[in-house]
């Protein structure tokens, strides 16, 4: 069998703003999901503990189009070692690792570029409204620079050995369709002052990046805050995001905010590392969950 994994992913800096063509700072996370594909005679039959096979289904059609596999079928095995109740991008994981697997099981070698295109192909069509920028994290891993809907993918080196992250659960799964349609209704009715808010996060995330590649966690922290700050005024956080996000800023975090699409999920702060403790002690005091994983973490990749 042809065995694939993929990361999922962590927003840094962006949310929202990304799905509207500005740029964002995303990190890859060591949660994967592997996929091993084989092809067979009888029809196809796909074996996973995720109820959902949306994304695959997708995927063995999309991919079969554009690697020339048309008629052939396949048994498919998913192992997802993370859960998607964080909201770490299985969909987009699980996407470009069955796609990475089949171009391998038929012998069509695919570049990182064309394996993005066909990936966010593939979560449109599943999901109506997607950025693309879990799919690019999918595949190219470590932390990037994404902006323009995928034209402009630059990696960010992040040397986070000086720093952590620390990621904290809410406790409640957020539907990202369902915030992303609730800014799309907000777009519509006032579209100068949310145009004007996303220009500040544009503005933010364009100063993070020169953070992150000096080093300057002080700095990156307090943009993550103002970020934070922005999203409130957007409407998409919630009280519980928010008393995270004190009591981790109180404990001694540089900064934090939530990640992703808002409504619950998680939030990251930034911690120096002789912190870490006091940070992950406040965000517990505050209900929240503690989820260890390591960021900055490989693509796409056979195993
Ligand atoms: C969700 O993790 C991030 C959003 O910007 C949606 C997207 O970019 O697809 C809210």
């Amino acid at each position: 069998m042809k065995r694939w994994s993929a990361p999922g992913k962590l927003m840094l800096l962006g949310e929202h703003a990304v799905v509207y063509g500005y740029p964002c700072l995303v990190t890859a996370v060591n949660q994967r999901i592997s996929v091993a594909i084989e092809e067979q005679q009888s029809a196809t039959t796909i074996q996973t503990t995720a109820g959902d096979t949306r994304f695959v289904d997708a995927a063995l059609e999309i991919g079969c189009s554009v690697f020339g596999g048309k008629d052939k079928h396949f048994i498919v095995k998913i192992n997802q070692a993370f859960s998607s109740q964080f909201g770490f991008g299985s969909s987009s994981a699980v996407t470009v690792a069955t796609l990475a697997a089949l171009a391998d099981c038929l012998g069509k070698p695919v570049s990182q570029q064309a394996l993005f295109e066909t990936a966010f192909r593939v979560v449109e069509t599943v999901q109506g409204v997607a950025s693309g920028f879990d799919v690019a994290a999918a595949v190219y891993g470590r932390t990037i620079w994404y902006g323009q809907r995928g034209k402009d993918i630059t990696r960010v080196p992040f040397t986070a050995n000086t720093v952590a992250i620390v990621i904290g659960y809410t406790g409640v799964k957020a539907d990202t369709a369902t915030l992303v349609r609730q800014v799309g209704r907000l777009y519509n009715e006032n579209k100068r002052q949310i145009e004007l808010l996303f220009r500040k996060i544009n503005a933010l995330v364009i100063e993070a990046k020169k953070a992150i590649e000096a080093g300057d966690w002080s700095a990156f922290g307090q943009l993550c805050t103002e970020n934070h700050t922005v999203l409130q005024e957007l409407g998409v956080s919630t009280d519980r995001l928010d008393t995270l996000v004190k009591g981790a800023l109180e404990a001694g975090a540089y900064g934090a905010k939530l990640s992703g699409a808002g409504g619950g999920d998680c939030m990251i702060a930034l911690s120096p590392l002789d912190r870490v403790d006091a940070v992950k002690q406040a965000i517990e005091q505050c209900g929240g969950q503690i989820v260890d994983v390591e960021i900055d973490a490989e693509g796409v990749t056979q195993v």
